[in-house]
């Protein structure tokens, strides 16, 4: 019998494909996230789930899942999986690292500029009708970035490809991160600093750090009161590591000039959040992986994952290699 799996919302076919081949699928084709009432009903007879990050994958979820053995999840964040909880039910969870690596890091600088020169701004501007002058010497002012000091926060796969594509901007760039590459810092041209003075001295400061209980709002109204008032803040990562309310303060009393923001608090944002109203900030909804390449090839990646579990074979994006000794892959194993 083919092992089920249940995928809970859309996907690019590169990863139905592959599912295709070798399961039966449950496939809700639809573009909103799966509630967590049908994710509770659905998953109570499938092998495998396939999900996205809308989906919280929580101890009541993976109870319910009575015959789970897999978890794939298009994301490289599992901050939505009780993955602890997983390991110790004997679950495997796959999960998309490296492939989104170089469009993530291509997203934050577009923040950055796009923040540092006020590109959606000028854009409101003209569609408003407010572009009264041909040029005006003090019209629109932003900030140089070349030249300028780049801090990052977070220097995994991500943080360390922004930080490649900053050498042409002639920039310095300073990173942290709570483990010191120094076999990195000659080759990239990076230097490690403790976070609070990079936070002192980076006139634009990006987050590429994983939301854990250790990075929830790492950044919050004393480490905002800390930066430059002309710094730029971008997050590409998770909306929980800043304190957004201390950081809607920091824009509007100018504690700080700007910032870039994909991720946010909650998601989708809420209409009334003051954000909305702010002109100093950039706000995306969460798209930085969103290139049909890179989504597609995160579809691939977590299905292929989760197939390998179910042939029995350790795939190189297993998150938790701990399930290893709890439950055996030979126990795993349906195809
Ligand atoms: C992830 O993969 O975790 C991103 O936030 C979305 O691509």
């Amino acid at each position: 019998m083919k092992p089920k799996v249940l995928v809970t919302r859309r996907i690019p076919e590169t990863g139905i494909r592959i599912l295709k081949e070798h399961c039966e699928i449950r496939y809700r084709d639809a573009l909103e996230p799966m509630s967590r009432e049908e994710l509770l009903k659905e998953i109570r007879d499938v092998d495998a789930l396939y999900c996205t990050l809308s989906e919280k994958v929580d101890r009541g979820v993976i109870d319910a899942g009575k015959n789970l053995r897999v978890v794939a999840t298009m994301s490289v964040g599992v901050d939505h999986i009780d993955v602890d909880y997983a390991t110790s039910r004997g679950i495997y969870v796959v999960y998309t690292p490296g492939v989104l690596t170089e469009t993530t890091a291509d997203f934050a600088w577009a923040l950055l500029m796009a923040a540092a020169r006020r590109v959606v701004e000028g854009d409101r501007l003209i569609r408003a009708g407010g572009w009264r002058f041909s040029w005006a010497p003090t019209m629109m002012l932003g900030y140089d970035v070349h030249g300028k000091v780049l801090g990052i926060i977070g220097f995994g796969r991500i943080g360390q490809a922004v930080a490649r594509r900053a050498k042409g901007f002639d920039m310095k760039v300073l990173y942290y991160d709570i483990e010191r590459r120094e076999d990195l810092e000659k080759k990239l041209g990076v230097e490690y600093r403790p976070m609070d003075e990079i936070l002192r001295e980076a006139d634009f400061i990006t987050l590429h750090i994983p939301l854990t209980p250790q990075t929830e709002r790492l950044i919050g109204e004393r480490e905002l009161r800390m930066m430059k008032k002309t710094a730029i803040l971008i997050n590409t990562s998770r909306g929980k590591v800043i304190d957004q309310e201390a950081l809607i303060r920091a824009l509007k009393m100018g504690w700080i000039a700007a910032a870039g923001l994909d991720v946010f608090d909650e998601e989708p944002l809420p209409t009334d959040s003051p954000l909305i109203n702010l002109e100093n900030v950039v706000l995306t909804p969460h798209i930085a992986s969103a290139s049909y390449e890179t989504r597609s090839k995160m579809a691939e990646y977590a299905a292929s994952g989760l197939i390998s579990i179910l042939k029995g074979e350790v795939p190189d994006n297993l998150y938790n290699r701990e399930v290893l000794k709890i439950r055996p892959l030979s126990d795993v194993k349906m195809i």
